[in-house]
């Protein structure tokens, strides 16, 4: 049987969006199991102040993730590294009819063409050392749609497929990539949606799931150490609800 220790101690991974939210606990996870940690977020302040607290080597990428250059210049200084998390994401309500062109640009841009840019940039180190992981935080509006929040579905539900795809052409490399897919979770950013609607929305969206409460970004986390780790290596291509039972509470 695999040390525990073994694990994930000794690699090397970088988080998107790791400054705050459930990309601070992924970041914090990763740096207690011995993962050297960079967290590429664009709040320079906070992630610093992160990485100073995880040690471990952590560091910190200063990077908006749409601009390709800039991601790809940080992960050419700070990689190769041996896990890449997907995590950084924004949100936005709005039917749909009220979405603006710039409003699909600007959340495709962050949750899904970000994703592409960091993808390319990591991949062909690891196909080199024949070692990967790419855990892909999605949504379960990427599964189910989103009722106001369609533009962000649609981005969600591409990044399922693209990390099915990916994972498909890199097995081969001793690659996986994997999906997880988050319910509502305590975080800043669930804190800005429920802005407005306050209480009621928040119990609407505890009534969602199986469990009746929201997620903490540790049980996020722990799902993501999970695959991301050397005795995750046997699932790819997989989609994993965090999300309280959220896909079948309703059936
Ligand atoms: N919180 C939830 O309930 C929930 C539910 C489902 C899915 N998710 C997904 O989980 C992920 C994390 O969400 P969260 O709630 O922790 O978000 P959050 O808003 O709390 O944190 C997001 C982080 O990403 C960074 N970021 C955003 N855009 C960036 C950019 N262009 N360049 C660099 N950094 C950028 C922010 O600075 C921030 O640190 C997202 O992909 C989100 O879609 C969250």
């Amino acid at each position: 049987m695999m040390e525990l220790a073994a694990r994930l101690s000794g690699l090397s991974a970088m988080v998107t969006g790791g400054a705050k939210g459930i990309g601070a606990a992924i970041v914090r996870r990763l740096a207690a199991e011995g993962v050297r940690v960079a967290i590429f977020d664009r709040n320079a302040e906070i992630a610093q102040a992160l990485a100073e607290d995880c040690g471990n080597g952590a560091s910190v990428a200063a990077v908006d993730l749409t601009d390709f250059a800039a991601v790809r210049a940080q992960i050419a200084l700070q990689g190769p590294f041996d896990i890449a998390v997907n995590n950084a994401g924004v949100d936005q309500h709005a039917f749909f009819t009220r979405t603006t062109e710039e409003d699909w640009r600007r959340l495709l841009a962050i949750n899904l063409e970000a994703v592409f840019n960091v993808t390319q940039a990591v991949l062909p180190a690891m196909q080199e050392r024949g070692f990967g992981r790419i855990v892909n935080i999605g949504s379960e509006a990427g599964r189910m749609g989103s009722r106001g929040g369609s533009v962000y579905a649609a981005a969600k539900g591409g990044l399922i497929a693209f990390t099915k795809s990916i994972a498909m052409e890199n097995a081969r490399y001793g690659i996986t990539a994997n999906t997880v897919v988050p319910g509502p979770i305590d975080t800043p950013l669930l804190r800005r949606a429920v802005e407005g609607g306050g209480e009621k929305l928040l119990q609407a969206m505890e009534n969602a799931t199986l469990l009746r409460r929201l997620g903490t970004p540790d049980e996020v986390a722990a799902a993501v150490a999970f695959l991301a780790s050397r005795e995750g290596g046997y699932v790819t291509g997989e989609t994993l609800g965090v999300s309280g039972g959220m896909g079948i509470a309703q059936a």
